[in-house]
Parts: C-alpha cells; sequence; structure tokens
C-alpha cells in the first residue's frame, strides 16, 4: 500500500513536472571568452531542471544591450530574463509594473539575511516589493599588469599607479604599449573613475559620485585628478583595439604592459590559463588605495501572464542565488559572490585579495546607483572625448565635467 501510495505520489509529480517544462528566453551581454563560460554556469544548471535555458546574448557591452533589453520590453516583446546592472537601469520598467514580484521566493529563502552587502538586494527593493536577484560583485577599479611585460622591460612588476607610470617609458622602449585601452565611452570613463579614487581619495569620489557636489568636482583636489588622467592618456598610444576583452587581451599577451579596469577581466585571464599572481597582477584601488565598488549585475523576470512561465522564472532566480551556483558561476566570471556562506576555498588570487577588502568593508557606493543613464551618458562622452583629443586641456575638461555634476540627476 505503502508502495502503491509512492508510486501514484511520483507520478503525479513527473506528470506535474513535464506539464511545466518551458523554455525561458534569457538576454544578457556575457560575450567575451570569460563571460561566456560564466553565463554558461546559469544555463547548465538550469537545464538540470525540466526546463530550457534560451540563450539571448547580445554582442556589444551593455551600452548597446541596454537599449534592445528595455526596448523589447516596453515594446511588448519582452524576454523571460535578463541582465542589467544593479542600481537603477530598471527603475522605470519596475515602476511601469512590468517587472515580476519575487518577493515570495525572496521570503522563503531568506534573501535579506544572506545578500552581502544587503544594500545590494535595496537596488532591487521598491515600496519593500523585491525585482530582481543580485548574482555578483563586480568593482572598476583596478590595475591588471602583464608580467611577461615587464621581464620584456628587465623591471619589476610594479606594486602601484605611481610606479606604473614611471616604468612607462621602460616598456615603450622594449616595444611595449603601457596601457591598453579600448575605445567604447565607459571603458577611458571607468579609467577616469578608478583614478579618481586612487589619486583623489575616497571621499573626494563619494562627494562627487554619489552627493553630486560641483564645488568638489571644480576643486584643486580634481584637478590632481584630471592631471593624472591626462598623463594616463599619453601611455596607450598604440592600443588601437574596440572592445573592452581585446583590451585585456593585448595584457594577456604582453603586448601591453596593463590595463585599467574591472575585475571581469579575470574571466580572460582564467580562459587564456594564465594564473594571478604567476603569469598576471592584479592591484585593487590601482594599489594606491584598496578599495573596491560593489556594483555588479542583477536578473529582472519580465512579467508573463502564463503561470508556467512565472514558476520557472521564479525557479530561476532561486537557482541563480544558490550556493552551488553563485560559486560556480563567479569563480568564472571574476567577481564576488553576493552570499558569505558559501565555500571560496577554490578562490584565486585577485578573488582573495577583493574578499579581504569587503570583509574589512573598504567599499565604495557604485556611481551607478547615483547617476542617471543620462548623466552617466554625458560623462562618457566628456571622458572618451579627452581621452582621444589631447588638444582639450585639464581645464577645459574639468570645467566641462563640473557643469555635468552640477546638472547631473
Ligand atoms: C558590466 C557587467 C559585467 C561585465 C562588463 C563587461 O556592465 O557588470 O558583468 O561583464 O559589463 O561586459
Amino acid at each position: 500500500m505503502d508502495l502503491m501510495k509512492t508510486l501514484v505520489a511520483s507520478t503525479a509529480i513527473c506528470a506535474a513536472s513535464a506539464a511545466s517544462a518551458v523554455e525561458l528566453e534569457v538576454t544578457h551581454w556575457w560575450t567575451s571568452g570569460g563571460e561566456a563560460a560564466a553565463v554558461a554556469e546559469f544555463a547548465k544548471a538550469f537545464n538540470e531542471t525540466e526546463h530550457t535555458w534560451v540563450d539571448g546574448a547580445i554582442a556589444g557591452s551593455g551600452g548597446t544591450a541596454r537599449p534592445i533589453i528595455i526596448s523589447r520590453i516596453l515594446g511588448g516583446d519582452p524576454m523571460h530574463a535578463t541582465q542589467l546592472n544593479h542600481g537603477r537601469q530598471a527603475e522605470e520598467l519596475v515602476e511601469a509594473g512590468l517587472m515580476l514580484d519575487l518577493t515570495d521566493v525572496a521570503e522563503a529563502e531568506g534573501w535579506a539575511d544572506v545578500v552581502n552587502p544587503v544594500r545590494l538586494l535595496d537596488a532591487c527593493t521598491l515600496d519593500g516589493r523585491v525585482y530582481c536577484v543580485p548574482v555578483n560583485i563586480h568593482s572598476p577599479q583596478w590595475l591588471w599588469l602583464s608580467h611577461d611585460a615587464f621581464e620584456k622591460a628587465g623591471l619589476d612588476v610594479p606594486s602601484d599607479w605611481f610606479q606604473f607610470v614611471d616604468a612607462a617609458p621602460a616598456l615603450k622602449e622594449a616595444g611595449v604599449v603601457p596601457l591598453a585601452m579600448g575605445q567604447q565611452s565607459w571603458q577611458t570613463n571607468l579609467a577616469f573613475g578608478a583614478i579618481m579614487v586612487a589619486v583623489g581619495g575616497t571621499d573626494l569620489y563619494v562627494d562627487i559620485l554619489t552627493n553630486k557636489n560641483a564645488d568638489a568636482a571644480a576643486s584643486a583636489e580634481m584637478t590632481k585628478v584630471f592631471e593624472a588622467f591626462a598623463a594616463a592618456r599619453l601611455l596607450s598610444e598604440g592600443s588601437n583595439v574596440q572592445d573592452w576583452n581585446q583590451a585585456t587581451n593585448l595584457v594577456i599577451t604582453g603586448k601591453a604592459g596593463g590595463q585599467i579596469h574591472g575585475d571581469w577581466a579575470q574571466g580572460e585571464f582564467q580562459v587564456a590559463n594564465q594564473v594571478a599572481g604567476e603569469d598576471y597582477t592584479c592591484l585593487p584601488g590601482l594599489g594606491v588605495n584598496e578599495i573596491i565598488a560593489t556594483g555588479g549585475d542583477a536578473f529582472y523576470f519580465p512579467k508573463t501572464d502564463d503561470p508556467e512561465i512565472t514558476a520557472a522564472q521564479k525557479e530561476l532566480a532561486s537557482l541563480m542565488i544558490s550556493k552551488e551556483v553563485q560559486v560556480a558561476f563567479n569563480l568564472k566570471k571574476g567577481s564576488l559572490p553576493i552570499r558569505g556562506d558559501v565555500d571560496l576555498s577554490a578562490a584565486n588570487d585577485c578573488m582573495k585579495k577583493g574578499l579581504a577588502i569587503l570583509a574589512a568593508g573598504n567599499v565604495l557606493p557604485d556611481g551607478v546607483n547615483s547617476f542617471s543613464a543620462d548623466t552617466d551618458g554625458q560623462i562618457n562622452d566628456l571622458m572618451v572625448e579627452f581621452w582621444n583629443d589631447t588638444s582639450i586641456t585639464v581645464e577645459d575638461a574639468q570645467a566641462r565635467y563640473a557643469d555635468i555634476i552640477a546638472n547631473a540627476d
């Protein structure tokens, strides 16, 4: 009888799950080697359920993908799940009632107790309801250095940005481009932000990026930041690449000495089988001010009126934040997991540095959390123009920057 009951029950479960097996289209902009390896961990875990992951990778970077993602949702052709960054990018979509409310899953699984720092969950929350699942912590303030390149120049690997700048002439002489820089405008702005934290310090950074203080943007401390950025733009001559991962590749192959870039660069070193501390060195806060920002990625699930899809969307959200998937995904992505209760014994040198900084609480509010997409766009444009046109003076650039901050929203 007991056996009979079990059989009946398991047949019912099979029938229920077979009936609810669905395909979910998931969009993201993870198309570099390291990114693709990381997102494959999500797909693998989801495909191990009865459901199917339909990959909707969008080539380019966030700047290309975000408008496509948002216009599909607004235009009534939504995907079932999508990557966006932590912060305000989905604000209007959530306000318009277009995103699935994940509060029941978040409460059942105690997300508020496991997400660390908890403000990553706050960024998913509107009026007490949870609309996204944070999946990682990424920080842009890193300097990636090629051991090969410094060996070619007969130099030790620098331990901070200032030593790196001093090493540039010897690198050039050895036929190495000192600083790799891709031409997407957000890359130059990312480097500017990293230099701002290193040279200008945390208070100045927060005052401008969080408080939107235009006087701080026009200050003498900020002039020093612009001067350092102006010096940096002279180091990238010969770095004729577009995408960030092509710039990382110049470092991996020893054609460039370094790159200022986010820790997603680490995924590229990993797929190239390079070892942190042996083949390359990563310096958080450019080795000057060891601090990280807690930006990163979150997944949102556009609402549908199909209950089977809704159930599968919640299942995917739950998987993405689960312990094993957090470890598998983040080890490949180069990011830190968003929960502290996971086994990170396999972490490499760079992830360990990031974890130690996070544990010490040396974290910045991320710029993307406080500026609108429009303000970010204006700053990106200014930075790439300044980088590429050396006739623009520090004074001019700083005045334009202070003006953007004065009108920032
Ligand atoms: C960021 C994203 C990272 C990343 C990078 C480059 O917006 O948070 O995960 O991979 O873009 O594609």
